[in-house]
């Protein structure tokens, strides 16, 4: 079977498409033949070793994933052979086949197809988590987007929505802010060319931001953190931009607010329950229509060049996919 391969720590040049011994079910797992393997911004840096998390080559990147279960090990429950499942592997899907734990599978219902699936579970796992768990955000509050139109940034805009937000969305261009609108953002922020601090004041009339959402970093972090009202709270999702801000601790004195981090991989590994209550939440909502799970572009396997080159380019809108079968 063919697989993209990580041969040894590099740019995406060093990516090879090579052919590959099929997986065999273990104790506990399925093999899931692979419809779409959906990548993130982080694919972008796991394969330069530059990520948190840092296998070793070689290895596949793509850390989530839709398919059909085409075998079971012993031990496997909840699962037939045919099911339309999806999943989130750190790394690793991007092949035609994949062997996974059994426990780190979902349904797909039957309303929501494979491609829109396969970008469910780490984008809006880690903006629900984000939202629900670690912001505490209630309706009626106003939620602040950063990187409003990326992947993060997108699920965040609709879960906001979803969850009764007012949604600010920021962006560095007039096309992304009008796709992040189309999505549930009733305000925007040009960052690029508009001072975004005073963009936020006056859209809440002075008082201040109650809920920022970060996935961007640099810059962008402390005005944001300046723009937030009495017990705010600020979302440190990611570091798109490439710098890790050091804003001063005393604006969090002054505005008796919160920094908060963010990491969903380690939500799933701790809280496996509470992770569990958020994936049948977001199936139901994208069942319903509520999230769109908007796809960017489909690109078969042997174009992961472009698809790499998209994300690293700040080009996506929402999801980008490798395609391995169709529906
Ligand atoms: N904490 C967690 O558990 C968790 C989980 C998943 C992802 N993340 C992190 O979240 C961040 C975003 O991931 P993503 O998959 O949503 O990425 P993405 O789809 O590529 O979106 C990133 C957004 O960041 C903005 N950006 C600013 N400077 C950029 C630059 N130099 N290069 C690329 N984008 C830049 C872009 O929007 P503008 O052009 O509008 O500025 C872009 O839309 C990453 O740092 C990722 O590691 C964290």
């Amino acid at each position: 079977m063919k697989a993209l391969i990580c041969p040894s720590l590099g740019p995406v040049e060093n990516l090879k498409v090579m052919d590959v011994e099929p997986p065999v079910a273990g104790p506990g797992e399925a093999v899931v033949e692979v419809a779409y393997a959906a990548l993130n911004f982080f694919d972008t840096l796991i394969i330069e070793g530059k990520y948190q998390l840092k296998p070793e080559p070689p290895f596949s990147p793509a850390g989530e994933f839709s398919g059909r279960v085409v075998a079971l090990g012993p031990g496997a429950g909840g699962f037939a052979v045919g099911d339309r499942v999806m999943g989130s592997t750190g790394y690793g899907a991007a092949r035609e086949k994949i062997a996974i734990a059994a426990s780190r599978l979902a349904h797909v219902p039957d309303g929501l197809p494979l491609d829109k699936a396969a970008g469910l579970s780490i984008t809006y796992g880690t903006s629900l988590h984000a939202l629900k768990q670690r912001a505490e955000m209630k309706s009626g509050e106003t939620l602040v987007v950063l990187g409003a139109s990326g992947g993060v940034g997108l699920a965040a805009v609709e879960i906001g929505r979803a969850m009764g937000a007012r949604v600010v969305a920021c962006a560095s261009s007039n096309d992304k802010l009008e796709f992040a609108r189309r999505y549930g953002a009733a305000e925007t922020v040009n960052y690029a060319t508009q001072d975004l601090r005073a963009r936020l004041k006056e859209l809440t009339g002075g008082k201040g931001v109650d809920v920022v959402y970060d996935p961007v970093g640099g810059a962008l972090t402390e005005a944001a953190l300046r723009s937030l009202a009495w017990k705010g709270r600020l979302l440190v999702i990611g570091f798109a931009s490439g710098e890790i801000p050091r804003p001063p601790l005393n604006l969090t004195l002054l505005k008796g607010c919160d920094i908060r981090g963010v990491y969903w991989g380690e939500f799933v590994n701790r809280e496996p329950d509470a992770h569990r209550d958020n994936m049948s939440q977001l199936l139901g909502w994208a069942e319903s229509g509520a999230l769109s799970v908007h796809v960017h572009a489909k690109f078969p396997l042997e174009d992961y060049k472009k698809a790499f080159e998209a994300i690293a380019k700040r080009q996506t809108l929402g999801k980008t996919l490798l395609r391995f079968t169709e529906e």
